[in-house]
């Protein structure tokens, strides 16, 4: 299964969905996103637990499609659009405005993290080997804790917020952009997707 139709299949399986040719709820589909980089930090930890002596190349592979391309990608959807819809709902909120500054230098810092642990998973699944374990494991050890701890706080503020305040236009831009992201990756093939081979529970 795809991971668009993983997505819609979720989405639209979620109680509040309605009957099946419901529009889709882009904000159920960031909470599948989160589960997909969930899943991506259990990846990462099960690869720098195996250091310096276990590679499993599969998962180094798919790991590195994720944080080339399912990251920037999720990162774009709240910074272009969600992040923007909640500013105009929130506009003289002295708590959450800070939050969503946080989360934005966060994502800087991820992006560019994520570049680099790409670079070395890419040798680590071509020769089998790091070029500095303890390095490596470092460096996914400081990114997956990271990465955790911003999910958990957009599932526990930013989503629930979202939920309150954005209006039904604001979620029809929302909903626009996801479609737009889904046609995207349908046209590159391009897959998101550690689903099947999560390695612990989330
Ligand atoms: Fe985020
Ligand atoms: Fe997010």
């Amino acid at each position: 299964m795809s991971p668009q139709s993983l997505h819609l299949r979720l989405v639209r399986g979620r109680s509040d969905a309605g009957s099946p040719s419901a529009p889709i709820d882009p904000i159920a589909v960031l909470e599948v996103d989160h589960v997909l980089k969930l899943e991506l930090c259990d990846a990462l930890e099960r690869l720098a637990d195996g250091l310096p002596n276990e590679t499993d190349t599969g998962l180094a592979n798919a790991a590195v499609t994720v944080l080339r391309r399912g990251l920037p990608d999720h990162i774009e959807l709240e910074e272009r659009h969600l992040f923007p819809l909640l500013r105009r709902r929130i506009a003289d909120d002295e708590i959450f405005r800070p939050v969503l500054e946080q989360l934005e230098y966060e994502h800087e810092h991820d992006d560019a993290s994520a570049i680099e642990i790409s670079e070395e998973l890419e040798r680590l699944a071509e020769v089998g080997q790091a070029r500095n374990a303890e390095m490596l494991g470092y460096m996914l050890r400081g990114f997956f804790v990271t990465l955790r701890r911003h999910v958990y706080w957009e599932n526990a503020m930013v989503l629930p917020l979202a939920r309150r305040k954005l209006t039904e236009n604001d979620l029809d831009e929302l909903r626009e952009a996801v479609v737009a992201r889904s046609h995207r990756h349908a046209a590159s093939r391009s897959t998101d997707a550690f689903i099947g081979i999560r390695p612990k529970t989330v």
